[in-house]
């Protein structure tokens, strides 16, 4: 075996062994037909592990010679790396596919495959970067079911420095009848043991992303969404965690898909205590009709193995992330914003917009982003979506009026826009009843009074880029906060023909897609925030597209904490926005003082979203002050790698921090919720520093040895008050 290489066929044992830095992915052919899983974990880099899958891996004595060529071959005692409908497997399927007679057996052998540098991706969908200098590497193998006439491609990349691999699967119906695609999984892998514990991030609009543990068992666990967003309810991120597993030691693999529809991710434990981890689109809201010829797609998942714990996980994520988010700004820092929703909300105008920003442009603040209300009739939330106008009572100077007032003052215009939705009060529906997503005749289910538009169908898609165009082209916007505040309900429409209508949510989530495609190759330079009602869809697919998210419409600093520190199991900090509000917060009523909302907004990008008039004089001094210190920082906040301490799901505190890549920088962050009387005594140590360095602690030039902030720890501050927070920086001397 060529260890330098990424991939290797190994043509006597019929093994790919595909390899990252510190992991290992191991496929075998069985017998020259079935396509075997035989390990994925920890780097081998010894000889062949062939003999590992001569014989049936378990149940061994009751089969004689349960060969793929004896009739007799039971496929239920085999680890399967794509396993199918309708066979002796009774574990759930990685494809499903019924032909034109009603039968669905699918019977896939390996045919050939391809071993190649870089990566053939799906253009039309998001995926991890494919550029070649990056070392990556990729693996296609082809299963032909010769009988039905489908073959299935296999698609691996293998990003070694990352200990990421990427899967996904493409069909093709080469028959000359039609077939129903009934299901089709992005990646299955058979793991020999079930023993795991899985870690999800679940909740509910305003408590996205906080994180459930929960140890397998036998039978299903699943997560999932048929909402036609991935949801805030459960976000499509799962780990598992073998026995053992810590934050920083132990192994642990990680599941996201690049896709923000419906989604299912589960774990079938069987019989012998063997676990069949599946991630894909949700086959309870989709099917697709392949005619003679054509093929489909899968979205891509992306696996990541790491032998140091649950940190090492979100580390490699956190860096793959950052890399594949739009090419021109990634690197860029991100501006600090103040959005007007919790300052105006509809109550926005030219004049108010000036007045505001000519106190945030003395705070510190570097771009104004005007949220909703500035369009058609809209001074509440029954009317006008769809109708991209400025309201020229509001706004006399228009768009273009306004961000040349704010670039005199210094300061940049971003703008709120929903595109995916409709009023039914609005000029556009009294032209286009039939564009929302809809069941003839049926009910049109309204939410916040407003309808999905179906971006499944071609001109609806033509008009929501048409529209964009027109308020980003000559109006000086750098910034678009792309929002969307409804699930999908009476998906279907009067277009498609009756076999089709269950493709609709994917087509909806691939025309969404499409559309932001277009944008970000258009406006390369205009940064895109991504909202979903808060996080509703905060996941890797939008992640492409945008490179940052509004995580929640829960802005109470305590509440924030958890959604940061969920959320950043497996997306990086400087995907996540963190707004300071007013106090009682405007969602849960709890008021904490402002330089605890501020350190607790600083722990993603920092920006504002208050009535700046009604700020005091010390408080505005306390806000320049942090927010000059934000900036001296906010390259080593927004770039630098993520080391969690405490969590807020633990208990009353919280700590986490940040170190530079060279270990010559680090921000630490502590919190404590509620003053308590004599909590348990702890030290806060701190992790991926140098222990050869010293390190000076800013605020108080106390210098401290490496080993010693390491091992000895920072002391806890015990001042006896409700929601306490302190932020250090050290730099190497
Ligand atoms: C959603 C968003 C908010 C705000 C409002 C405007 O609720 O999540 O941040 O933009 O819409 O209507």
């Amino acid at each position: 075996m060529d260890n330098k290489n990424p991939i290797n066929y190994l043509e006597e044992d019929a093994i790919f062994h595909l390899r990252t830095n510190r992991s290992s992915y191991v496929i075998k052919v069985q017998s020259n037909s079935y396509l075997i899983h035989v390990y994925w974990g920890k780097r081998i880099d010894g000889g062949s592990i062939g003999w590992y899958c001569e014989a049936p891996y378990r149940r061994q004595n009751r089969i004689e010679n349960n060969s793929p060529d004896n009739p007799g071959y039971t496929s239920e005692f085999w680890p399967y790396e794509y396993p199918v409908f309708g066979s002796s497997d009774f574990r759930p399927p990685a494809i499903n596919i019924t032909n034109s007679e009603g039968y669905s057996l699918n019977d896939l052998k390996y045919k050939s495959h391809r071993i190649y540098k870089g990566k053939n991706r799906n253009k039309n969908m998001p995926s991890l970067m494919e550029d070649n200098d990056k070392n990556i590497y990729s693996l296609e193998i082809i299963l032909d079911d010769k009988p039905e006439q489908v073959q299935v491609e296999l698609l691996y990349t293998v990003y070694p420095e990352y200990d990421i691999i990427t899967r996904s699967s493409r069909v093709d119906n080469y028959s000359d009848k039609p077939k129903v695609l009934n299901e089709i999984m992005s990646s299955s892998i058979d793991f020999k043991d079930g023993q795991m514990t899985m870690v999800q991030l679940s909740g509910t609009n305003l408590r996205e992303n906080h994180i459930i543990e929960r140890e397998l068992t036998a039978g299903t666990t699943s997560i999932e969404s048929t909402r036609g967003i991935s949801s805030h309810v459960q976000n499509p991120f799962f780990a598992l965690k073998r026995k053992g597993c810590t934050e920083n030691n132990g192994e642990v693999f990680g599941h996201t898909l690049m896709y923000s529809g419906n989604f299912v991710y589960r774990v079938h434990i069987d019989q012998y205590s063997s676990a069949r981890v599946q991630t894909g689109i949700n086959k309870d809201t989709f099917t697709w009709l392949m005619e003679p010829g054509k093929s489909f797609m899968t979205p891509e998942a992306v696996l990541c193995f790491s032998d140091e714990g649950m940190n090492g996980l979100s580390r490699r994520y956190h860096k793959v992330f950052r890399e594949m988010m739009p090419q021109k700004i990634r690197k860029e820092e991100r501006q600090i914003a103040l959005n007007t929703w919790e300052a105006c909300y509809f109550d926005v105008s030219h004049k108010r917009i000036i007045e505001l920003a000519e106190r945030a442009k003395q705070i510190g603040i570097e771009l104004i982003v005007l949220d909703d209300g500035w369009f058609g009739k809209r001074n509440d939330d029954s009317s006008s979506l769809g109708d991209w106008d400025i309201n020229l009572s509001k706004f006399p100077h228009g768009l273009n009026g306004l961000s040349k007032d704010l670039k005199k003052m210094g300061l940049n215009l971003g703008i709120w826009l929903e595109p995916e939705m409709i009023s039914p009060k609005s000029n556009l529906y009294k032209l286009q009843p039939d564009w929302c997503l809809h069941i003839p005749g049926k009910k049109r289910t309204e939410w916040r009074n407003q309808l999905v538009l179906d971006l499944s169908r071609v001109d609806v898609r033509q008009y929501i880029y048409k529209k964009v165009l027109e308020v980003l082209d000559n109006s000086g916007i750098s910034y678009v906060k792309w929002d969307m505040n409804r699930r999908l309900t009476e998906v279907g429409n009067s277009i498609l023909p009756p076999e089709r209508q269950a493709e609709i949510t994917h087509r909806y989530t691939a025309g969404l897609y499409e559309i932001l495609g277009k944008l970000v190759r258009k406006f390369p330079s205009v940064t895109f925030e991504n909202c979903a009602s808060g996080g509703g869809r905060f996941d890797a697919g939008m992640l492409y597209y945008f490179t940052q998210a509004w995580p929640s419409d829960n802005t109470d600093a305590i509440s924030r904490l958890k959604i940061f520190y969920g959320s950043s199991l497996c997306y990086p900090i400087n995907n996540f926005i963190s707004h300071v509000t007013s106090v009682p917060n405007h969602q849960i009523k709890r008021s904490t003082p402002l330089s605890f909302r501020i350190d607790a907004a600083m722990t993603g990008i920092l920006g504002f979203e208050m009535d700046l008039m009604d700020l005091k004089p010390d408080e505005i001094d306390l806000i320049i002050n942090k927010v000059e210190f934000y900036k001296a920082h906010r390259s080593l906040i927004q770039f630098g790698t993520l080391y969690r301490i405490k969590s807020p799901f633990e208990g009353n505190q919280a700590a986490w921090m940040v170190t530079s890549e060279d270990k010559t920088r680090c921000i630490v962050w502590f919190f404590r919720f509620h003053s308590e009387a004599e909590e348990a005594y702890w030290n806060i140590r701190l992790t991926g520093l140098d222990i050869e360095k010293q390190y000076k602690c800013e605020a108080t030039d106390i210098i401290y040895p490496g080993d010693v902030l390491m091992n000895v720890g920072l002391n806890v501050p015990w001042k006896q008050e409700d929601c306490l927070s302190h932020v250090w920086s050290f730099f190497a001397i």
